[in-house]
This record gives structure tokens, sequence and C-alpha cells, in this order.
């Protein structure tokens, strides 16, 4: 029995220890709602359960850098902090004693190699490859993290963390793994003034007010992310450039973003206009083949790299979409970028040019015209004119990011010319992060396309973009981010998939969507069974519902394309310049881009690909309104006909966007109640655009068509 004395005592002990465990738990959700704003995105190092970090108690805590370089330096430091988070005890940095000490131990293969001279990766590990290996020691287990350069090292104590946090085993590991590309790049579409050009994550992390800012924290964050996925450029400006941005003054100021993106491995890069020698210099042209333009450039760059000595390179639209270029002076896109290559070339820094060239003023009453033509035709014919450091810069399709296009067919047209992909991982045309499209399964599909573009030779896209399948010194991917100050870096937590994707494709195209989503979802939002699978089920089933509600069989630009990218505005793609028409008239739908009786755009295509367009009975139904004009009632490989797909497709999609919000709901206290508030509410959002855009779609091609849907739902 217990006295009343003690009874109290006991009482105010439990109150204590209630009141202590309540002020704990508010502790712990306050620090977890800060650390869950998604400013971590993929690098959370939530703290693994007791069971899980068991797995890892063997870890040895000293983490040894062999190298001095700031880059390995961060690679020490990740690591130390990534563990300590994750593993719930102290990992700290410490010198190297002797190769039989239990650490883990990071620096380039030269400097393990010293140390360990038995040890030897299983393959050869060359650019920014990185080599992971365990060493097993009785109680212990040593780490060795290799890398062909700093960067290499850098990569692989991510490596590390990511199968960590992902709770895999690492007892055994012996892994190489190289990245397939040397040039994985992001590009940021911001001005100066701080706005982003199709950016839909805030203002730019990198200007304001005409300048760069003066609190640059989140530029050292992006390269951290950046850096944790491989990527090892990004191009902090506009492609519809500024010229200030290399006016002397401005130089200085990109010399801060650059060192804030040096310890990370991340190379800085400049969009550039062609008409800066006459805008900043005293010239009066810019003809590249004009000797005065060439000493400009070549002034200029050194100008740049003394300020910035690990300068990336530059990128150049020109002659597109009113830009500059070189048709002022009669010269050609290889003269263009030559004379910029030239001027970097001493210095090792690259050009990425673009091939979004084309004219947006087509007459659009010529059924003969054609957009996507343009792009082959202007670069195809200059194939081996390009000097070595060049890289012309494709896009996926031959359009312009939309929701379903072919590869574009440049990319089987310049076996001479060092290629790059370029990908739109800011959703500019796919909902504009208002609404989940997890683009990742559209980028495979482009990436592992078969171009068959040599005879007996598999040459699938990614291969040509890496620079392997025609041999070329360079190749990479460039990847349109538009991040901005939001907390959550793109202004939807979800829509971080595709950045996460981006650099994994960028590193090694052959993973599978379902592959990289199940990392991203297990290191984004934890271990939790539901909710890794509803997240990951929306996001791969994302695209092709957001495709079946705004744009099916390959219709083309169904929004609106004079304002902004987003709303559905059938009519605003036709009887303009611009050229992403798709033809809807009251007897059909589609463009005939047939090498028998339309714009010919097929034929530019190896034979191979051809086959498969040319013809109603080979090409697919998903891209049929991109090659064939079609009457309404014809009938599709599934049996339906075009006008009742559209009609069903509509309905279905809306329906599954409706179903993502159900889904969703499974989903609370699986997660964080601020992520998950945060994208139910948008899932909300979406399933009433869904809406929207089916409504608007369908009762335009039922006006239009005067074939009214076999289900009676469209009024
Ligand atoms: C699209 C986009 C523009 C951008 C252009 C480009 O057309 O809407 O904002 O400038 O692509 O890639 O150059």
């Amino acid at each position: 029995m217990i006295s009343s004395r003690q009874f109290c005592h006991e009482q105010h002990r439990a109150s204590l220890a209630k009141r202590f465990s309540v002020a704990l738990l508010v502790l712990f959700f306050a620090g977890m709602a800060a650390a869950e704003s998604g400013a971590d995105a993929w690098l959370r190092y939530a703290p693994l359960d007791r069971r899980a970090a068991k797995e890892y108690a063997q870890f040895p805590s000293r983490v040894v850098a062999l190298d001095d370089s700031v880059v390995v330096r961060s690679a020490q430091q990740e690591l130390i902090t990534g563990l300590s988070r994750m593993l719930g005890k102290d990992f700290r940095a410490a010198s190297y004693q002797d190769e039989k000490e239990n650490a883990i131990v990071l620096g380039t293969l030269a400097e393990v190699r010293q140390r360990w001279r038995d040890l030897r990766p299983p393959r050869i590990l060359a650019g920014d490859g990185y080599w992971l290996r365990a060493i097993s020691r009785g109680k212990y287990q040593a780490f060795v993290v290799a890398g062909a350069t700093d960067r290499g090292v850098l990569y692989g104590a991510f490596a590390l963390l990511s199968e960590i946090a992902r709770v895999e085993d690492v007892t055994a590991l012996d892994d190489v793994q190289q990245p397939r590309a040397p040039l994985r790049w992001v590009n940021q579409w911001d001005n100066l003034d701080g706005s982003i050009e199709r950016g839909y994550g805030g203002r730019s992390i990198f200007f304001d007010d005409g300048k760069v800012r003066a609190d640059l924290s989140r530029a050292s964050q992006y390269a951290q992310l950046l850096a944790s996925i491989g990527i090892n450029g990004c191009v902090v400006n506009n492609v519809n450039a500024n010229p200030q941005v290399l006016d002397s003054s401005f130089i200085a100021q990109i010399a801060r973003i650059a060192d804030a993106f040096r310890p990370w491995g991340v190379q800085v890069g400049l969009s550039v206009a062609l008409n800066s020698p006459e805008v900043l210099g005293d010239l009066d042209t810019f003809d590249p083949l004009d000797p005065r333009v060439a000493a400009w450039w070549s002034k200029k760059t050194n100008e740049l790299y003394r300020a910035i000595p690990d300068f990336g390179g530059f990128v150049v639209k020109a002659d597109s979409e009113g830009q500059p270029g070189p048709s002022t002076y009669g010269r050609t896109h290889a003269d263009a970028a030559n004379v910029i290559a030239r001027a970097l070339k001493p210095h090792g820094g690259v050009v990425f040019y673009r091939a979004f060239v084309y004219n947006h003023h087509l007459d659009w009453r010529n059924l003969k015209n054609d957009r996507a033509k343009a792009a082959y035709d202007n670069f195809h014919p200059l194939d081996g004119l390009f000097d070595e450091n060049v890289i012309v810069q494709i896009k996926n399709g031959p359009i312009d990011f939309q929701v379903r296009e072919p590869v574009s067919p440049l990319f089987a047209g310049l076996p001479h010319t060092n290629e790059a992909i370029e990908l739109e991982i800011t959703q500019e045309y796919t909902g504009q992060q208002r609404q989940v499209c997890f683009l990742v399964p559209m980028w495979k599909e482009a990436l592992d396309f078969e171009m068959h573009a040599e005879r007996g030779e598999a040459t699938p896209v990614k291969q040509i973009v890496s620079g392997a399948a025609f041999h070329r010194p360079l190749g990479g991917f460039a990847g349109v981010a538009n991040v901005g100050l939001d907390a959550n870096w793109l202004g939807n937590p979800l829509a971080m998939a595709n950045l996460y994707g981006f650099g994994r494709l960028a590193w090694n195209p052959d993973l599978s969507a379902n592959e990289i989503v199940g990392e991203w979802t297990r290191l984004t939002f934890g271990d939790d069974p539901a909710a890794r699978q509803v997240i990951d089920d929306i996001q791969i089933r994302s695209w092709p519902v957001y495709e079946s509600y705004t744009g099916p069989l390959g219709a083309g630009t169904l929004t609106n394309i004079v304002g902004n990218h987003y709303d559905p505005a059938p009519e605003s793609s036709e009887r303009n310049g611009w050229g992403q028409w798709h033809r809807a008239d009251h007897e059909g739908i589609g463009m005939d881009r047939t090498m028998a009786t339309g714009t010919g755009f097929i034929g530019q295509y190896p034979p191979e690909v051809q086959k498969m367009y040319e013809t109603l009975a080979a090409c697919p139904d998903d891209l049929l309104l991109f090659f064939h004009h079609v009457p309404y009632t014809y009938v599709l490989h599934s049996g339906k006909t075009v006008i009742q797909h559209i009609y069903d497709s509509h309905y279905d999609g809306a329906k599954e966007a409706q179903g993502f919000v159900t889904e969703w709901r499974e989903l609370r206290g699986h997660i964080d109640d601020d992520r998950y508030e945060e994208i139910l509410a948008m899932l909300k959002y979406q399933a009433g655009e869904a809406i929207v855009w089916r409504d608007t779609i369908c009762k335009w091609i039922d006006g239009m068509s005067g074939i009214p849907d076999g289900q009676g739902r469209v009024k």
C-alpha cells in the first residue's frame, strides 16, 4: 500500500513525466514540421528505426579524408552529418593512421591505392565514377569511398548515404558506378530581375533586382542537392539571355555563385546572347566570322576564367523566338557556335548550342508547313561542322515539351556532332507543378527509343546522347529545372521526383521509372509501406492520367499557347504562326506529317522508324494524331473510334485524378501532417482542374465533330 504522501509524490512525478513527454512531443513535432518543409528533399537523413540502425552497428565512426580538396571535405562532412542523423551516434572527422584502421576512408583512387596496394576496383574507374568497397574486419566494417576525381568521391559518399537511408545491405559492397554521360547539367531560366521564365516554385535563388543576391545560401543548398544526384553543371540564367551577364561588373557577381557551387563540384554556366559583342563591346557587329567579334569573345572569356577558373561554359539560343542569331549575317549556326567554342577551348569550357530553332511566323494556311521539321532542317546539314567542344542541345521532341511527342529525328541526324538531350523538369506544359505529372516514364520512352541510326548497331537515344553510339568525345543531359525560393524548391513536393529522376537518368539511363520512384519515395517520405505504395503508384500513373484528360492520341497542343501554357484552350493553337497546330476541323483531326501526303516530317527519321509512323496500320495509337489527319470515325487499333476515344479518355482520366485524392487520404498518419495536407490540397485542386479540362475539350470536340458521345455524357 502506498501512503497519500507517496501517492501525491507519484502523481507529481507522473504529471511531470507527462508534461515532459508532451513537451518532448511538441518539440519533436515542431522539429519535424521544420524539417519537413521539403527543403531537404531526398537528403532528409531521417533517423532509422532502432532495428534498422542495428544493421549498421559495426559502422566505424571515424571518417577520414585522404584528400584536402574542398569537394572531398564536403563529402566527409556530408557523411558525418548524414550518418550521425540516421544512425543516432556520433561520427567524426579523423586523420589517416594506417591501412588497418577502422574508418570510412575517402579519397581519389590514386590516394587509396597508395595506402592499399592490393585493393583494386572490380572495373575501370574513370570520369566522375566512384567505387564503394566494404572491408570486413571482425567486429568492424571499414569502407573505402574512392573516385577517379574528387567529384567522384563526393558522388560515392552520397551513394553510400542513400544506401543507408534505404536500409540496404552494405556489408559486401564492392561496386563501381560510372555515369553514362560526361555532361549532366541543369538549366535555370532565371532572369536578372529575379523572375523565372516558366518557373513555378517562387523567385530566383540567384538574382534579384538586376543583381546576384547577397544571400546565396539557397544556391549552396541547391548545389548540394544537385551533387547528390550526380549533376555537375548549372546554367544560372535564362536562355533568352540578357547580354548584361557578361558585363565586367556582373562577372564578379557570378563568381560568387561559382563559390557557392564549388564545394559540391557543380560548375557554373551562363546563357549568352549572340549579340553580346555589339551590346556590351564597342563593336558595330556580332558577325561570328568577323575577327573583331572572335577577339571579343576570346577576351571576354579570358576575363570570365580569371574570375571563375572552373567555369563550365555557355548555352546559346540563337535565331529562335526573337533571339539574335547568325542569320543576321547569313552565317550558319556552326559559325556562331564555333566562334564561342574557340574562345572557351583553351580553358576547357564547352558550348551547348540549342537546336530549338524555328520560324514562329509560319503560314498556317500552307498544309506543308511544319514546325516539327525545323530542328532537323536547320542542323542536319551542319553535321560535322561543329568544333569538338560544341554540344548541340536537342529537346526530346520536335515541338516543345508537349505531354506526348515522338523523339526528335535530329538525334539520328548528327552522327558527327556531340549531342545532348534537353528535358524539361519544370512542368510548363504538364501541369505547372499544380498537378502531379511524374515525367520519368516519358523521358524513359525517349531515351530507350531505338533510332536505327546505324545499320546493325544499337542506337537508342540514350546511347547517342552519352556520346557512345557515334563515338563522340562529349555528350550529355540538360534539364530545365527552374527551382525557386519556395521552401520545397519546385512548389510541390511531388514534383521533386522529376528533378531527382532527371539526375538519376543522366547518371544511368538504364534505370527504370519504378526503380527511380522507389528510391525517391523512400528517401523523401520514409519507409512506411503504405506511404511507399500509394506515392509510387500515384507518381507512376500521373503522366498517363494527365495525358488522358489534356491531350490523348498525340493530338498536339490543346492548351493555351498564347498565354499561360496551362488552361485548356484548343483554338489558341490554330491559325497563328507558332506552328503548334492540331488541325481539328469538322471532318477530322491531326497533323498529316506523312511523306506520302503530308508535311514529309516522317522522312527525317531513319527508314526503320519511318515505317513505324508512315502508315495508319503501323502507327501507334498514342501518336496517331501527331502523324496523321484522320476522320473522327477512324477506328483505332484499340477498336474504338477516335472521337469515342477522346470522350472516354477525358472521362476516365478525370475519374482517375479524383481517385488520387481518395488514395492519398489513406496516408493520414503514415507521413508527416504538413506534407500530407499540402499534397492533399493539391490533389483536390487537380481533381477539379481535370474536370475543367474534360468538359472544355469534350464540349469543343462535340461541337467541332458534330458526333455525340456514345455514352451521352457530353451536354
Ligand atoms: C518554350 C517556352 C519559352 C522558352 C522556350 C525555349 O517555348 O515557352 O519560355 O523560352 O521554350 O526553350 O527556348
